[in-house]
């Protein structure tokens, strides 16, 4: 089941993002920062407990990330990543099927799955690098910038 999170699941994001924010694959989030924008997150549950989180965050009325996309090893492959996804483009697009839904990731092979393609990155506005200051990896960046095709 893929629900809007709630501030009582912030802890449980906050475990399912640290193996992955450790390893410097999904930027590091704090609780606060969380719990500031809590309705832009959403959760899976499987098996009454929490399998993956899912985040968009608004840079414009018609500029959208995924971003702090997360599933616990332990339930890899089910395709709860996929229908994380799903539901979050499916929220966007039916306000306004005009937006742009893109990620930076460095699952690329993941995200064309979800009907992503990749972009150059000069394709998508300086404003969304403005992170890059929090990442681990600064200006040694191996993401890959992928916009919503479908
Ligand atoms: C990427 C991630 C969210 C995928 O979650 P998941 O629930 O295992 O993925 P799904 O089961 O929904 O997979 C959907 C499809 O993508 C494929 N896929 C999943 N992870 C993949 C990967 N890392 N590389 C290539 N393909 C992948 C699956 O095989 C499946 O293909 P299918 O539709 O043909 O069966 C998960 O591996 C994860 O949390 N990784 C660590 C954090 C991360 O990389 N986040 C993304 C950074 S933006």
């Amino acid at each position: 089941m893929i629900r809007r999170a709630t501030i009582s699941d912030i802890d449980e994001i906050l475990s399912i993002l640290e193996p992955y924010t450790k390893e410097g694959i999904v930027l590091k989030r704090t609780h606060e920062e969380i719990s500031e924008s809590i309705d832009h997150f959403y959760v899976s549950e499987t098996e009454g407990k929490l399998s993956g989180v899912a985040a968009f965050y608004t840079y414009s009325p018609l500029l959208v990330e995924i971003r702090s996309l997360a599933v616990r090893k332990s339930f890899f492959a089910k395709g709860i990543g996929k229908r994380l996804v799903n539901k979050i483009i499916h929220d966007i697009r039916e306000k306004d099927s005009r937006v742009k839904i893109f990620a930076l990731t460095l699952a690329p092979d993941f995200f064309s799955k979800c009907g992503f393609v990749e972009v150059k990155k000069e394709t998508l506005p300086e404003k969304i690098w403005k992170d890059c200051v929090n990442c681990i990896k600064q200006n040694e960046c191996d993401e890959i910038p992928m916009v919503y095709a479908e």
